[in-house]
């Protein structure tokens, strides 16, 4: 007698309504956020060598950006700051006249409630030396002072415009020090989603270029996480929630899936993961040799970190995905 499989998955396979009917996950256009970077002068649209696509804006023609992103759908925006002057202590990161506080303002005057607008908050484009920190006379980066700053600069963000900051330095009690001076300054309302699980990690390579942030020397992995690591993913996961932050983020995003599954069932806060510029910049150039279908592979990408537990993805891929309605 035939012998007939007992399961037959490949039933709910036949047809593309069986499969989007027994789909397990879907990647959201309101879950995405679309990075920008931000320079100083006017009519400034500089072409990022190694992140095809995507340019640094002077102020106003990010709002010009922004409003054609508006039109697309895209409502949230996390701003990357690229100061002309840098100094020792970082100065540019705060103060009314500080380029992301006049993005910001410009930014909300021409949009209002309409955009939800994210500045990225660390000292690393700020500071001469490229750290991510205040730097002692013998190259050690000082926490405390450094969250000191941070908290400042978010208060300076919030009465901006900002409306969430996040944290990407990776100082010890950072979340905690800017949840204070908010609280401080009656700025109860603003969230902070906090890198709270960032890696030291060779895909921030073209980052760095857009953001001319390379350490001058040494690297940062005094603060930022040892790839080697998940259970300290964890302790860094839940310190951050602990002290208040109100979305989790893990970045990288792709090589460190385990760590989005792991802590989805561990923290209770929304859990968002960032598509890197070396992820990015993988399957861009990739494509432009030839050697991948851009829109496949990308989406797949972004299904995975999906799938893996992430519920908000931060990715460069965010505009051509609206502009060509991948989804
Ligand atoms: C700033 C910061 C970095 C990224 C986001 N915020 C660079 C770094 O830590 O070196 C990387 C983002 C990317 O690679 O797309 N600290």
């Amino acid at each position: 007698m035939q012998e007939f499989p007992t399961i037959r998955p490949r039933r709910l396979r036949m047809t593309p309504i069986l499969r989007d009917l027994v789909a397990e996950t879907a990647i959201k256009k309101q879950k995405l956020i679309q990075p920008h970077f931000v320079v100083e002068g006017t009519g400034q649209v500089q072409e990022i060598k190694t992140l095809p696509g995507i340019c640094r804006n002077s102020v106003d023609e990010l709002v010009k950006q922004i409003g054609r992103d508006l039109e697309l759908g895209i409502r949230n925006h996390i701003l990357f700051g690229l100061p002309e002057a840098k100094d020792e202590n970082g100065s540019g990161v705060s103060g009314d006249n500080a380029l992301v506080c006049r993005a910001l303002s410009e930014v909300k005057k021409a949009f209002g409630k309409d955009v939800n607008l994210i500045p990225d908050l660390c000292l690393c484009a700020y500071t001469n030396s490229g750290h991510c920190g205040l730097v002692s006379p013998d190259g050690e980066i000082l926490n405390d002072e450094t969250n000191v700053l941070l908290a400042r600069a978010a208060v300076d963000y919030a009465r901006a415009g900002a409306d969430m900051i996040a944290p990407s330095d990776m100082m010890d009690g950072r979340v905690r020090a800017i949840l204070h001076a908010l609280d401080g300054a009656g700025l109860t309302n603003t969230p902070i989603m906090s890198y709270a699980v960032k890696y030291a990690s060779a895909f921030y390579g073209p980052f760095r270029e857009a953001a001319h942030s390379a350490p001058s020397s040494g690297d940062r992995k005094s603060h930022q996480m040892d790839m080697r690591n998940a259970r300290e993913a964890i302790l860094e996961a839940c310190q951050d929630a602990a002290e208040g932050a109100d979305i989790i983020m893990v970045k990288p995003a792709m090589p460190y899936l385990d760590i989005i599954a792991e802590l989805k069932n561990r923290v209770h806060q929304p859990l968002a993961a960032y598509q890197v510029s070396g992820e990015y910049a993988c399957i861009a150039f990739a494509a432009k040799a030839g050697a991948a279908d851009l829109q496949a592979v990308a989406l797949e990408s972004l299904t995975a970190i999906t799938r893996a537990g992430a519920e908000i993805i931060l990715s460069y891929f965010t505009r051509q995905l609206h502009a060509e309605n991948w989804i």
